[in-house]
């Protein structure tokens, strides 16, 4: 329609917020529904972090503030740059957004030109590709398999390096596939990023608090203070406290780059919800007792669901390091059929018949850039787990 604009023809609607509503819709028509799709934990915002937004609304923190951030919450942030990553930032080096997207999605529209190029390790978060498209540039995907653990190699790193290069994003622990990079591992990449001034590192730490057993969360910076000075490393309270409808994110870098940042938010969304921005300055610097516990508990529902899955005929699932994701490779069942007579050609076909013929509802892998596969959010209650497990394993055994 030539109403529409170009830019919107670059772009497709985020597919997992399409399963989660698709899912809504069957549930709404009284379908027995569980849904794996959503990306966020099912806890409560912690009660402490509630009463700050509540006081926060009593004592009249309702008015806009300044564009990336009050100054109370930067500092914070600084502070939690210090001790939990050993990163010293100052408050002008620190922008505050409307959930870790804006930050994202701010970065990428304040520095790419056409022909920029962005290298995205794959499987990756699904908005990363289309941000770029927005932001005008050129999304590179390097796949990493699982026979390296979804991650990928220092070797393939080097190959996709153009002199358009502008930035290496970075997810670890990863959105979809938990994997997380050991602190050699990602030194290893740092070291391939040393040689290349031309490339810039946008980190996203999203869930640097999830992480199980005895691994131990690492940020590009950090491991290479040669990098300090062209990374971007953005973190948010969306997941780590159960604050995904709050909508705060943020990052840390050159004065440069989150000036440019904050220009585009102000003349776009102004400054982010002033409930929120409170409400995060409390997640942050109040007591985070309760994050030992959701680790274990997420733990526990890991070991759950990859024990689960892998007894599925077909189904190869690898233990993830981190977040609150599987990623299962399904070789095995692609080319049979459903006893509803659908022939599993691919893994959107796989996902779309899971959820018609028992209801549970997983984001397909050619949406993350590697198929087929299907990615599993498991953070929701261990007995909707293991019925959503069964019904996946008894899925697969009918199949023809
Ligand atoms: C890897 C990753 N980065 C960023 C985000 C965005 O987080 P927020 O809800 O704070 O915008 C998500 C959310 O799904 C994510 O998985």
């Amino acid at each position: 329609m030539a109403f529409l604009s170009d830019t919107l023809a670059r772009v497709k609607p985020s597919p997992t917020i399409a399963v989660t509503s698709k899912a809504a819709a069957l549930k709404a028509e009284g379908r027995d529904v569980i849904g794996l799709g959503a990306g966020e934990p099912d806890f409560d915002t912690p009660e402490h972090i509630r009463e700050a937004a509540k006081r926060a609304i009593d004592a009249g923190k309702t008015r806009y503030t300044a564009v990336d951030g009050i100054p109370e919450l930067k500092a914070a942030i600084c502070s939690k740059f210090l001790s939990e990553n050993g990163l010293t930032y100052t408050p002008a080096q620190v922008s505050v957004g409307t959930g870790g997207k804006q930050i994202l999605y701010n970065a990428l529209m304040a520095t790419c030109n056409p022909g920029d190029e962005v290298i995205i390790p794959a499987p990756y978060w699904v908005s990363y590709p289309d941000m770029v498209l927005l932001a005008g540039g050129t999304p590179v995907p390097v796949v990493a398999t699982l026979e390296t653990a979804f991650k990928i190699t220092p070797d393939q790193l080097e190959a996709a390096i153009t002199p358009r290069t502008k930035w290496f994003i970075f997810n670890s622990p990863s959105n979809p596939t938990g994997a997380g990079y050991s602190r050699s591992e990602l030194k290893a990449l740092t070291e391939v990023l040393m040689r290349h001034p031309q490339v810039w590192v946008m980190s996203d730490d999203m869930y640097e608090h999830l992480v199980f057993d005895d691994f131990t969360f690492c940020t590009p910076a950090e491991v290479e203070p040669g990098l300090y000075d062209r990374t971007l490393t953005c973190n948010g309270v969306s997941k780590a406290f159960a604050m995904t409808g709050w909508r705060i994110g943020y990052a840390a870098g050159p004065v440069s780059l989150i000036k440019a940042m904050g220009t585009i938010q102000s003349q776009s969304t102004s400054n982010p919800c002033s409930i929120s921005q409170w409400a995060a300055l409390e997640a942050l610097s109040g007591p985070q007792d309760f994050l030992p516990g959701w680790r274990a508990a997420f733990q526990a529902r890991r070991d759950l669901v990859v024990s689960m899955l892998n007894q599925a005929a077909g189904v190869t699932c690898p233990k993830p390091e981190g977040a609150f994701y599987v990623y299962p490779d399904i070789s095995g069942v692609i080319g049979k059929a459903t006893p509803g007579g659908t022939v599993l050609t691919n893994d959107e076909v796989f996902a779309t018949a899971l959820l018609e013929e028992t209801g549970v509802a997983v984001v397909f892998g050619a949406a993350f850039g590697l198929s087929p596969n299907f990615r599993v959010s498991y953070a929701t209650g261990d007995e909707v787990l293991r019925e959503a497990c069964a019904r996946i394993q008894r899925f697969c055994a009918s199949l023809v």
